[in-house]
């Protein structure tokens, strides 16, 4: 049985993008978020740190100073149009969350508190400038908090718990979404005007992961089974502090708060490789040179794990010789109420996860599959655009780290994460609002369900011959030695041939022990673990292409930047079982490519 719904506007997914989507599409149009997960359980609650915005509560800053940091952080990958908007939007936004209710830290003045994050720079002085509005290491939760009672408040419609498999797109204009109910194993139909992809990320692929279990890419898999191109895929950030194994994320905010690396001779070694901003570099520089020590043979005891220090003697030990002042001039010193009011989840997690003070003893760290800066291609107004030369695909919106506006480029730097999902879930939101206000509902299909209820009864259908988990396993190990941090040709053309031979073993051998109706999370994971192959296969392909190093995509045999050949996004189309690939112009408005130096 299938029970049909009509909306004007579907929103999938109910992270901190989709909440903001919702909140404004809900102004204009009766608006429904389809969730696999209660919206208060959404990734966005793990992002900790602070959301990026010049609003200079404790020294000069100037939106201008950060969209240029962040076309820099980008490696001139990033669209400077939408770079700027992003970055001019940036200070009313955070005070239209204030006004909200989001319980930010305060300074002494009562003003919203800031810290320093990679990558944020004062342009004049090039020093790290208190950039990111936090509060205290749960920022993202707050958000998505925030947003959710605004959307309760607003009327939003929530469908909980529903898995969205396919979307409809009838006559060049998407007209709805098929989703699976978990409680009952129903299909669930759903009309709309206008639907708005809010997903998130796909860091499942890799072993080590600061990523929810949720990020499986459902949104990426689903448009491009759909003829949707994906961009710039190569691109997948690893933030630097994960903890050690477990992947989960030890914030930026802690290297804001003062603290250091240090590798197996006791040595700060992000003096080496970033002289003026040292462990406040970009992610990706960060995360290469903990590589480079491991390499290196200074690993922790000749592990694959550097220490993360923030006890109070080591931070005001390094920021005395650093002669690091706070913004109004005193000498930079912190001690154990202040690391602990500011970062008390951090503190938490060691204590409850290893077993370990960080006030008392070093974090064991190392780099950890994070975000991914490809996705659905869209424009400023969050339009999913569908070839080189950016024609929208009317009614289909994406915002948040599913799409690809692109504001982060080559590498993201840390909080425009949490800016990016406001500002575009807003602009979705907003726009396709008006969409459905000036547009009558598109036809609807009878058959939109058949290819889902398809799929679903293969996956019942299917002897399981070979556990998903095995396929799931092998996937990660092939991603993380060959396209991870460093990469080479031969690597990844390997990772690319394993990835396809794991995707002929899904279909064929992988089924459903469980064929219950109620919570049938065995169909879901492995549904789940096919769009994560799907995000694999198109990361490699995508990868394989670039013939150069930029940004996260860092390749051993094609070692530097390319503008001549490579200033370029690329496209990358599913079609007849293959990868097709194309590329299309960065917008390179205000600053021409130079070379990164921090
Ligand atoms: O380090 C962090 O707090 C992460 C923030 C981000 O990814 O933007």
């Amino acid at each position: 049985m299938t029970t049909h719904h009509q909306h004007e506007i579907i929103i999938v997914g109910g992270g901190g993008a989709g909440l903001m989507a919702a909140l404004y599409a809900s102004r204009g149009a009766d608006t429904a978020v389809i969730s696999k997960l209660y919206p208060s359980r959404s990734h966005t609650g793990a992002a900790q740190g602070g959301i990026g915005a010049a609003l200079g509560n404790l020294e000069d800053d100037r939106a201008e100073w950060h969209a240029f940091d962040t076309i820099k952080g980008s490696d001139y990958l990033g669209d400077q149009d939408a770079i700027e908007f992003m970055c001019n939007q940036a200070v009313p936004i955070v005070y239209e969350l204030e006004n909200m209710g989001l319980p930010f830290s305060r300074t002494k003045q009562g003003r919203i508190a800031q810290r320093p994050f990679g990558g944020h720079t004062n342009n004049e002085t090039k020093k790290p400038v208190t950039r990111a509005a936090y509060a205290a290491d749960r920022t993202g939760h707050m958000i998505l908090q925030t947003l959710y009672q605004q959307c309760i408040r607003n009327k939003v419609h929530f469908y909980d718990e529903y898995q969205v498999l396919d979307v409809v797109i009838e006559n060049g204009r998407a007209a709805g979404v098929v989703a699976w109910e978990l409680a009952t194993g129903e299909l669930h139909t759903f009309h709309a005007k206008a639907v708005i992809f809010a997903t998130g990320g796909y860091g499942r692929v890799w072993e080590v992961t600061s990523n929810a279990y949720a990020y499986t890419g459902d949104g990426l898999a689903i448009v491009s089974r759909r003829g949707i191109p994906l961009q710039d895929m190569e691109f997948f950030q690893f933030h630097p502090t994960g903890i050690r194994k477990l992947g989960i994320l030890i914030t930026e905010g802690v290297r804001g708060e003062g603290g250091v690396l240090i590798n197996n001779d006791g040595e700060r070694f992000m003096e080496r490789y970033a002289k003026t901003v040292k462990d406040l570099a970009s992610r990706d520089v960060v995360s290469r040179a903990i590589y480079l020590e491991l390499q290196g043979g200074r690993g922790i005891n000749g592990e694959n794990y550097v220490l993360l220090d923030v006890r109070p003697e080591t931070v005001n030990k390094f920021a005395e010789l650093d002669g690091r002042t706070f913004p109004d001039g005193r000498p930079f010193r912190v001690d154990r109420e202040m690391i602990l009011k500011k970062l008390p989840d951090i503190i938490d997690f060691c204590r409850t996860y290893l077993g370990i003070d960080p006030l008392e003893s070093p974090m064991p760290v190392q780099p950890t599959a994070h975000y991914a800066m490809g996705g659905i291609p869209t424009n400023i107004n969050a339009e999913v655009v569908i070839d080189e030369n950016n024609h929208v695909l009317p009614g289909l919106y994406a915002a948040g780290e599913t799409a690809c506006v692109s504001v982060h480029g080559a590498n993201r730097l840390g909080t425009n994460s949490l800016l990016d999902i406001v500002v575009f879930g807003k602009q979705a939101g907003k726009h396709a609002a008006d969409f459905a206000q000036h547009n009558d509902f598109p036809t609807f299909p009878a058959d939109a369900a058949d290819a889902a209820r398809a799929e679903v009864n293969r996956l019942l259908g299917n002897k399981p011959v070979e556990p998903a988990a095995d396929i799931a396993k092998e996937m990660k190990a092939i991603m993380s030695k060959d396209v991870g941090v460093f990469r080479t040709e031969e690597g990844m053309s390997e990772a690319l041939k394993a990835v396809r031979a794991l995707k002929e073993r899904y279909r064929k051998n992988v089924g459903v022990a469980d064929q219950s109706d109620v919570f049938n999370t065995d169909l879901i994971n492995t549904w789940e673990l096919g769009c994560l192959l799907d995000a694999a296969e198109v990361t490699a392909a995508s990868a394989l292409a670039r013939r150069e190093s930029r940004g996260a995509h860092s390749r051993e045999d094609y070692p530097k930047r390319d503008d001549e050949n490579w200033l370029k996004h690329t496209l990358a189309w599913r079609k007849d079982g293959d990868i097709k690939l194309g590329y299309k112009e960065v917008n390179v408005s205000k600053y021409e490519p130079k070379e990164r130096v921090y």
